[in-house]
């Protein structure tokens, strides 16, 4: 028995290393083992193999029989997440414990969804509480725009609302609401800027009125440079067309400092708190989800938190072989790590995910990025991977020739629902053929036998075969709705959270973005000074620096 901490998981320096677990020992054996048996044998050996590696919870399927795994293979992944202290990470994830060691913090984004009444002290504070007192008052700010009944300063009614953010506080607004489109009021244009390219702002102000206009600035910090640029000059846009005392009017801020948004000049009674343990990339359900509140309704809303709670209850509380996120996340290493992969595509088939792919890359990237343990030696495992995708059918015609004919082995989350929102024709069975062909196409291919048999000349046979053996997860829903959309993200965020915990990082930390904001604030008075900087930095940043000053002055 490792020794525990009083955060209630292994002391991270008593664990037995990643390489020495039995498991991990067994897992690199197997892989010897069964690397080079190939899809079509297994399902040839194993004629229920379909039917019995499959999940469901929640109203999710997953299909993961065409992974290249064996029973075994699982077995011995969730031997692995045993012996490495899974149960009690979860167990003090949801207890409160600073789990984010380097932070010294909570990770508590699922207390943002337990249910009213239920409670979780933490530090003596009832976290739930708070959580819906936010909640409710984020309600009743979304009732009174989308009723008309918050104005602006004029007295016109909102038309436009913009989230100003970065990051966590752009990419779950922004996919949320792509996400939840059909459910949204159409009657409100709802914007989003992030990046500090004044295009973004130029493009997405352009053509408004500002009387009718509401920005949320959105920041945990309220200190984050491209957020707060971008709020100076929303508010400069405000100020030049409505004046000054406008401000209360088109500005409201979602943050966890009070004091920097009342020195911005917004009244904290126009601020929506949350709270430190909440991380960036998982504060889509925190206030920083006011912008998807607006356009869908806090009822909408409160079925997005029950989808995310009913997946938490899921991978609390069921057993490692039955649990969804844990398949997902113990496949994951296995690929990552006994297979060499480097990159993850995970494909939606379903337009109103098309943001999906773009929100995993900061949940996966910027949380499972890291190349030291919680005691802070090297991670002796290749972590997290590089995740990536598009919506499906679009890719099929882009990229995917890499994925079933390149020379590399890319495991795919293929994702679908077996109904449309917007039913037209044959439209969904033809989009929902292609998921299931692709998970086909890939496992199985075609053989060079078969390639003959269809006739093709000798000569371009090699160029036809496909080799298969190339895994995919087939993730399969009824329908896109709000709750379906909170499970699917909390499958992703605990898949993240299981990963993590095997390999023994700190997902929750994110020091390796500091060094590149504080290089941009020593280069940028060096860019903007009128006089011929000195500049000491590296030849090829210096000569950077001045051939980007010359263009700029020509
Ligand atoms: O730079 C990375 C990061 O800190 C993310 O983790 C975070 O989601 C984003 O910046 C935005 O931070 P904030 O909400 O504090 O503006």
């Amino acid at each position: 028995m490792n020794a525990m901490t009083d955060t209630g998981h292994e002391a991270p320096g008593t664990m037995t290393p990643l390489v020495q677990r039995p498991a991990w020992e067994a897992l690199r054996a197997h892989h010897a083992d069964i690397a080079s048996a190939h899809l079509r044998d297994l399902f040839a050996a194993d004629l229920t193999r379909g039917e019995r590696l499959r999940a469901e919870a929640v109203g999710l399927h997953l299909d993961y029989s065409k992974n290249r795994v064996t029973d075994e293979t699982m077995r011995l992944l969730v031997e692995l997440a045993e012996q490495s202290g899974l149960r009690s990470h979860i167990d003090a994830m949801f207890a409160g414990r600073h789990i984010n060691i380097s932070e010294d913090r909570a990770v508590l984004h699922v207390a943002l969804r337990m249910p009213a009444g239920s409670s979780l002290v933490v530090d003596g504070t009832d976290v739930v509480a708070e959580v819906h007192q936010v909640l409710a008052r984020m309600g009743s700010f979304a009732d009174r725009v989308r009723r008309g009944e918050w104005t602006g300063h004029t007295g016109k009614r909102i038309r436009n609302v913009i989230n100003v953010g970065i990051g966590g506080s752009d990419l779950g607004p922004v996919m949320a609401y792509e996400a939840l489109r059909h459910y949204s009021d159409r009657s409100l244009a709802m914007r989003f800027v992030s990046n500090i390219d004044s295009t973004d702002l130029v493009e997405a102000t352009r053509g408004l009125d500002p009387a009718e206009t509401l920005f949320i600035i959105s920041s945990k910090t309220f200190s984050t440079l491209e957020t707060m640029t971008n709020a100076h000059s929303a508010r400069d846009w405000v100020v030049r067309a409505l004046g000054e005392d406008s401000v209360a009017s088109h500005f409201v801020a979602v943050s966890t400092s009070a004091e920097r948004v009342e020195a911005f000049g917004i009244d904290s009674s126009n601020m929506f708190g949350f709270w430190d343990w909440v991380g960036g990339r998982y504060s889509m359900d925190s206030a920083i989800g006011l912008s998807t509140m607006i356009a869908v309704g806090p009822e909408r809303f409160a079925e997005m938190l029950a989808g995310f709670h009913a997946m938490d209850e899921h991978f609390r509380t069921a057993p490692f072989g039955q649990n969804l996120p844990v398949i997902m996340g113990l496949l994951a290493v296995w690929y990552r790590d006994f297979f060499g992969c480097q990159t993850v595509g995970v494909m939606p088939y379903e337009q109103y995910l098309k943001r999906f792919p773009a929100y995993l890359q900061q949940l996966t990237m910027e949380s499972n990025g890291k190349h030291v343990t919680l005691t802070g030696e090297p991670v002796q495992a290749d972590t997290g991977a590089v995740y990536w995708g598009e919506p499906g059918t679009n890719g099929q015609h882009s990229f995917y020739q890499l994925i079933h004919q390149g020379t590399t082995v890319i495991p795919v989350d293929l994702i679908g629902f077996a109904k449309s929102l917007n039913p037209l024709g044959e439209h969904h069975d033809l989009l929902s053929s292609n998921v299931f062909a692709q998970a086909k196409a890939l496992a199985f291919g075609k053989t060079a036998d078969e390639v003959r048999a269809e006739g093709s000349a000798e000569a371009v046979v090699p160029q036809r075969v496909m080799e298969g053996n190339r895994p995919t997860n087939v993730i399969l829903a009824e329908v896109l709705t709000p709750f379906r959309l909170g499970t699917l993200v909390a499958l992703y965020e605990h898949s993240v959270f299981t990963q993590g915990t095997v390999w023994g990082i700190d997902s929750f930390d994110q020091w390796g973005v500091e060094l590149g904001k504080v290089l941009a604030k020593q280069i940028a008075p060096q860019l903007l000074c009128a006089e011929e900087p000195q500049l000491d930095h590296d030849s090829s940043t210096n000569e950077l620096i001045r051939l980007y000053r010359r263009l700029k002055d020509t």
